[in-house]
């Protein structure tokens, strides 16, 4: 049996009601029964081969999208991680298919007035970058002092929602906020990029970029004032002038067709470091795909004009053509050790970290799954730690013409490697895998000093985004759940999803905080997937089940929680919903913490809200 998005003539009959219009949008707008008969041609000649109803995890299936907003999925075929797939559609079919998709009009829903305000940033040269980038410095700790976050043990219990902000026809908010004076800066699935005040939550400047945004904004100070730096997903990096919203350059830096962005930048020392991933994974679903040839990279652009200043290929080599596949085609390499994560800085060595992920394909290189530690002034290899060898694997396995014989596990680093100073003074860097395996390494040559597994691993499980330290803890976040260790699970074998403490300097596990029941609550998983940032005495860690949780440092006790995945009255006046926590960390400052909810990915609650709470 298809099952297929709601049919048109369904539509009609419900809209008479109004009420029920309102609370089952999937049903409420009939569309134009030839855009309808349109994009039915279209999604089933060119969509529905990897997005079948019954779809894995990885290709959310025909009902997921379904209850996408059209302009997010429009936006997916446009510039995002579909615009592979949709290059050859037209304008109209592709407004067809995701009207089709949604079965509701393509529409935009517009802000009020009312939303905005005047911006005013006094004295603009001195005001203070509250919080910037992935980990919030350049070591990447996921820390604040005591000072900077105006929360503690004692008071944390009293965390109010002070306002929520919608993200209009979005179901996943994954950019993380920056803070400057009484301003947050935050990108969305659509590109828009909005300064919102911190006390009100209402727009300042908003600002529109070309694609996607996905990662954190960093916020630096330059000689004329603060700057914000970010990347979309087409690998457009972009630099705005903070005091009006205005662009100052623009730079796209992805060469590879299937070049994607999901890591955060950083800048440092007048040099904006850009994190590269592929599209490659998915393209190879096609069956007549010519898998592979795009590497991981990263690129060093000047913070002042965007001009390239060196670029590193994790696979040095070009792809070249390496035999034929299955079906005759022939089949290219290596590929792959894409970099997802953020880079790290490291001052003192003028070393750049990083993160990679599995190879595409066969041959297998010695940079997958690694962490690599760059010279920042030249972009030079000076030394590489694989946890993972032979780890070939795409979207196309198992079974697809594109997957490799003896496929690999897809555990790559996904999180920004964290610089942390232990307490005997020495430096250690720490980093946790989706194989849900941490390491201790030597920052100087890549050398594991310990290695503790705190459960199954998994495409989806293990180490996701994050972890934080104090120094004395590493906090780790395991996303192993039922879902994401499908076939790997039994008796002996049982997904322990939480929140663990390990020892920096031994990585002796501590303590462990399960990821609580979810009861009967619709579509929740219990993981935790999101980096979780640290205070002096508390772990803010959030949850796929769309909690937010402040844990003790000392024994994993809840301190506080609040459930996120419920609707909000919004301050800009659009709908609000929140869902799964996954991707960055909340934001703490001055008393107030601020946080994405919603994750509309991998059968996750979809949601599109920033919540700021305060004391
Ligand atoms: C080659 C297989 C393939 C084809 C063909 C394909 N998709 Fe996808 N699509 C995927 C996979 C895999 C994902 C999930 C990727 C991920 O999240 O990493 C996805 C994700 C999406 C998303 C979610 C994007 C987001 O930002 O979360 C939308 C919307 C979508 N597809 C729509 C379409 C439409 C419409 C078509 C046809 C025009 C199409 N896809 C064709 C494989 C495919």
């Amino acid at each position: 049996m298809m099952n297929l998005p709601p049919s048109i003539t369904f539509s009609g009959i419900a809209c008479s009601m109004l009420v029920f219009c309102r609370t089952t949008i999937s049903f409420s707008q009939p569309i134009d029964p030839a855009v309808a008969k349109l994009g039915m041609q279209v999604y089933m000649t060119t969509c529905h081969n990897c997005h079948k109803p019954e779809a894995s995890f990885k290709a959310p299936g025909s009902f997921i999208l379904s209850t996408m907003p059209p302009r997010a999925i429009l936006a997916a075929l446009e510039t995002g991680k579909m615009r592979v797939q949709a290059k050859d559609l037209t304008d109209e079919q592709r407004k067809a298919v995701a009207q089709y998709l949604a079965n509701k009009p393509l529409t935009e829903t517009v802000i009020p007035k009312e939303a905005y305000t005047a911006f005013s940033l006094p004295n603009a040269k001195k005001a203070a970058v509250l919080h910037s980038g992935w980990g919030g410095d350049l070591e990447g700790t996921g820390f604040r002092t005591a000072k900077q976050a105006g929360i503690s043990a004692v008071t944390v219990g009293s965390l109010k929602l002070k306002w929520a902000f919608a993200f209009p026809d979005v179901n996943q908010v994954r950019s993380k906020p920056a803070l400057v004076g009484n301003w947050l800066i935050v990108g969305s699935q659509l590109g828009d990029v909005y300064c919102l005040n911190k006390q009100s939550g209402k727009i300042g400047w908003k600002f529109t970029a070309k694609a996607a945004i996905r990662g954190a904004i960093s916020i630096v100070q330059q000689a004329s004032g603060p700057q914000a730096f970010f990347a979309d997903n087409a690998t457009n990096v972009y630099s705005l002038d903070v005091t009006t919203g205005k662009l100052l350059w623009e730079k796209r830096v992805g060469q590879h067709a299937q070049s994607a962005n999901t890591g955060s930048v950083v800048v440092y020392d007048n040099i904006v470091y850009v994190p590269l991933t592929s599209l490659e994974v998915v393209s190879v679903l096609l069956p007549n795909y010519p898998c592979c040839s795009s590497s991981g990279e990263v690129v060093a652009l000047n913070v002042r004009s965007g001009d390239e200043i060196w670029r590193h290929r994790v696979i040095a080599e070009e792809a070249a053509e390496t035999g034929k596949r299955k079906n005759g085609a022939p089949a290219y390499g290596p590929a792959g050790g894409i970099v997802w994560c953020s880079p790290t800085v490291d001052t003192k060595r003028g070393l750049l970290y990083i993160g990679t992920g599995e190879n595409y394909t066969y041959p297998v290189t010695n940079t997958s799954d690694a962490i690599q530690a760059l010279n920042l002034k030249t972009g030079k290899l000076i030394w590489n730690f694989q946890a993972t060898q032979n780890d070939a694997w795409n979207m196309g396995c198992p079974g697809g013409p594109n997957c490799p014989d003896k496929p690999g596990n897809d555990f790559d680093f996904g999180m920004a490697p964290i610089l942390v100073k232990q307490p005997n003074g020495k430096d250690m860097l720490v980093v946790g895998q989706k194989s849900a395996e941490v390491y201790g390494l030597s920052p100087d040559d890549g050398k594991l000093l310990w290695k503790t597994s705190v459960g199954l691993g998994s495409a989806l499980g293990g180490i996701h985004w994050g972890m934080a330290t104090d120094g004395q803890y590493a906090y780790v976040a395991n996303a192993d759940n039922k879902y994401a260790l499908f076939g790997k699970t039994d008796a002996q074998h049982q997904p322990a999803p939480g929140l663990y403490a390990l020892e920096v300097t031994t990585g002796k596990v501590v303590w462990k905080a399960a990821s609580p029941p979810c009861g009967d609550k619709k579509g929740c998983i219990e993981a935790n997937s999101a980096a979780p940032m640290v205070i002096p005495g508390v772990v803010f860690a959030g949850g796929l089940d769309g909690y937010i949780r402040a844990y003790s440092t000392t024994d994993g006790k809840i301190l506080w929680d609040y459930d996120t995945a419920r609707e909000f009255d919004t301050v800009n006046g659009v709908k609000g919903k929140g869902g799964s926590l996954d991707g960055p960390s909340p934001v703490v400052a001055d008393g107030m913490l601020f946080v994405n909810s919603g994750y509309g990915l991998f059968g996750e609650l979809p949601g599109n809200v920033l919540l700021a709470f305060e004391l």
